[in-house]
């Protein structure tokens, strides 16, 4: 039996109960129902210097932070939004990811990465999540074909309960099983010598 996939959640705010880490925690908690090894780099984990490529190495959490990522086989991140777009703790995170590019898969190549926002407004949280996709992309990673906002804004239309609360659940759950999927597909898929012949070169 091969090892268990390892898929590494990055996310949250340095705020106590960061509603943004709990909801990586959902989607890796689903990715572990899957089978997968799990890590989350947390909000705490995510004070880091601001990124400066002569100094990135200095940085023990940044160097964690990196090796996490070189040695993962799927990604979720999860951002607060922040003035409409992803946090400035998130994207100087990723920024780190920079130490990556001459890696043997350089930054998030071949990997799926599911991209969560939460934001008090619905308008927030769909921009900070079409910013955190374009840097995913800019990454070369494969943003999931879902991704999920959450809104932390009380419904005004109902008292009480937030009917959505449930389904922003389910969907943060589809969200670890689709980083998985992908994970074990390219595991099945670079298994055979064959396909393996068909990889594209670094910079392709
Ligand atoms: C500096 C700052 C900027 C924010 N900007 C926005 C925004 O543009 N749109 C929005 O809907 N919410 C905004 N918020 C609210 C946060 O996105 C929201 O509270 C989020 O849930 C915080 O995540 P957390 O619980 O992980 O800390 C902002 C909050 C802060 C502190």
């Amino acid at each position: 039996m091969s090892a268990a996939v390892t898929i590494v959640g990055i996310g949250g705010s340095a705020r106590p109960g960061s509603t943004t880490e709990r909801a990586v925690r959902i989607a890796l908690a689903a990715a572990g129902r899957r089978g997968a090894r799990t890590r989350l780099i947390g909000g705490p984990d995510l004070v880091l210097p601001l990124y400066d490529a002569a100094e990135a190495g200095r940085s023990v959490r940044g160097r964690e932070l990196v090796a996490a990522v070189a040695s993962a086989d799927g990604i979720v991140i999860g951002t607060p939004a922040y003035h409409g777009s992803v946090s400035g703790m998130v994207k100087n995170a990723l920024d780190y990811v920079e130490e990556l590019r001459a890696d043997g898969r350089p930054y998030f190549s071949e990997r799926a990465v599911g991209c969560i926002s939460v934001a008090r407004g619905c308008q927030g949280a769909g921009s900070a999540l079409a910013a955190l996709r374009a840097t995913v992309h800019a990454l070369r990673g494969w943003p999931t074909p879902l991704g999920v906002t959450v809104s932390t804004e009380p419904t005004p239309f109902d008292s009480g309960e937030r009917l959505d609360d449930l389904r922003t659940r389910e969907r943060l759950e589809l969200l670890g099983d689709q980083v998985v999927e992908f994970a074990l597909m390219r595991r099945a898929w670079t298994a055979h010598p064959e396909t393996e012949a068909a990889r594209l070169p670094p910079g392709a």
